[in-house]
């Protein structure tokens, strides 16, 4: 044995071939079983890709940088189980691209928020967050509703997160803009859209209902955060047992 491996370590082409080698089966082991596994998420009933007004909110949350004081995960552990509800599943997020779990919190996480607050309550604290918790240090967002959004290239964006694995049929790519507009419309086509996108919260969300302004997409990304999956049959303590 002593002699053997005296030859493998005096012969740099040997040893350089048996460490490919050796390399190889190791990397095959751990990488081979993921191809044969449709995916490491397991699915869970009620998650479904944004609507396109809740994706274009998305984007607005992501462009001011939300993230960077608020996250989106509730860990498993009791503080924070009681604080935000149940905690966060990997299958919740699996639609996010890209996700917003995030470790940094000067605000509290927002995995949990959709529908705690009234939309009125989001258009005030998003446009003075001190006229609703005069303690927030939170800044202010009043530009977002005078900014309108056309829609003009929604259903690209739609077809970029097919791209990237979220399911958005043909026909949501081809209805993209009028969902859209639908959705924050308090007369519009609110059937079709909920068919399609099963709990998005519709009506005027910024109380002016002649505009579609970037404050009604982010409070409607707002509302449907953590309302996908019905929680309601699970308690608290039955979580944490
Ligand atoms: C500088 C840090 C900071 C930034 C940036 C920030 N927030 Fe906040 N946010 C806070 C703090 C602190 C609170 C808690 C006090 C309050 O309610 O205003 C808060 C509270 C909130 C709440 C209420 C959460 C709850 O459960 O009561 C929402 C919703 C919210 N923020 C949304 C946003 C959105 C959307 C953005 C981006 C447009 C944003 N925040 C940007 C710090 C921040």
């Amino acid at each position: 044995m002593w002699k053997k491996h005296e030859k493998i370590e005096t012969n740099v082409v040997l040893m350089a071939v048996l460490t490919l080698i050796t390399v190889s089966i190791g990397g095959l082991v751990e990488i081979v079983p993921l191809f044969t596994i449709e995916t490491t998420i397991e699915e869970v009933d009620g998650v479904r890709p944004y609507t396109p007004l809740e994706l274009e909110g998305r984007n607005i949350y992501i462009r001011e940088g939300c993230y960077n004081c608020h996250s989106q995960m509730v860990r498993p552990f009791r503080d924070e189980v009681e604080r935000y509800g149940h905690y966060s599943l990997a299958a919740e997020s699996m639609y996010d691209h890209p996700f917003q779990w995030g470790s940094k919190r000067t605000g509290p996480d927002l995995a949990r928020v959709g529908g705690k607050y009234s939309d009125e309550w989001h258009v005030a604290h998003l446009i003075k967050p001190q006229d609703v918790v005069p303690e927030s240090i939170m800044p202010p967002y009043p530009h977002l509703l005078a900014r309108s959004i056309d829609g003009t290239y929604i259903a690209d964006h739609l077809k970029a997160n097919v791209a990237v694995g979220v399911p958005y049929s043909a026909e949501m790519i081809e209805s993209a803009r009028d969902d859209l507009v639908a959705q924050a419309d308090p007369d519009g086509d609110h059937d079709a859209l909920l068919a399609r996108y099963p709990k998005a919260a519709v009506g005027d969300f910024d109380g002016d209902p002649s505009k579609l302004s970037e404050m009604d997409a982010l409070v409607a990304y707002l509302q449907i955060l953590g309302r996908m999956v019905d929680f309601t049959d699970i308690q608290t303590e039955d979580i944490l047992q």
